[in-house]
């Protein structure tokens, strides 16, 4: 099926934008499913800057990583992802968020409001014109729908003549369906 969870969705989507190559950020590293994705759609001369605040998340990270040969590309970051631009100088193509908390792992260590838009808004800053960040908000726990909120009312005052902003979600499916945004930063029109 092509849209039965959000994150086959969204890994559907991103394939048709991703360019060998290509800069990426996981703002949100958790088991690694997403920077091995994207480890392999951006090949060996890509590059994928993963954040995690959990050692372990890394940890099983780069065991997945390892095994399959694409840890030559990624570099795994132990930090908060409001930081990212201590670390990324370089502007990005693009960047994955995967909010909520680590599955199968502490329920209680959760994205947050504050973090998230200082990250968000930085990457925005970072991405090339063409470029693209994936949001996926899961909010179904404690604190999760003042995330929500936060960053849905973010994303919908974003200047729209440099941003276009999409969002979709499951309407028949009532326990907390998670929402995807899609950000893309507007090219530059020729004068
Ligand atoms: C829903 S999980 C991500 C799942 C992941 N994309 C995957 O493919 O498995 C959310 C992750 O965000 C991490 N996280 C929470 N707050 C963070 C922060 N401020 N900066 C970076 N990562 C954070 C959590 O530790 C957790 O591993």
């Amino acid at each position: 099926m092509f849209f039965n969870t959000i994150t086959t969705m969204v890994h559907q989507l991103l394939r048709s934008y991703i360019q060998p190559g290509q800069i990426f950020v996981d703002a949100t590293v958790g088991n690694g499913y997403d920077t091995l994705f994207l480890a392999q759609s951006v090949g060996e001369n890509g590059r994928v800057i993963g954040f995690d605040i959990q050692e372990k998340a890394l940890e099983e990270a780069l065991k997945k990583i390892k095994k399959e040969g694409v840890e030559d590309r990624v570099s795994l970051i132990h930090d908060c992802h409001s930081k990212l631009d201590c670390y990324i100088k370089d502007p990005i193509d693009g960047a994955m968020f995967n909010l909520g908390y680590l599955p199968k792992g502490d329920s209680t260590i959760i994205t947050t409001a504050e973090t998230t838009l200082q990250a968000l808004r930085k990457s925005i800053s970072l991405l090339k014109p063409g470029g693209i960040i994936t949001v996926i908000s899961y909010y179904g726990h404690d604190g999760g729908e003042e995330e929500k909120k936060a960053v849905d009312q973010y994303l919908k005052n974003i200047n729209e003549k440099e941003i276009t902003v999409g969002c979709f979600s499951f309407i028949n499916r009532h326990h907390y369906p998670p929402i995807l945004y899609i950000i893309e930063k507007r090219k530059n029109r020729k004068k």
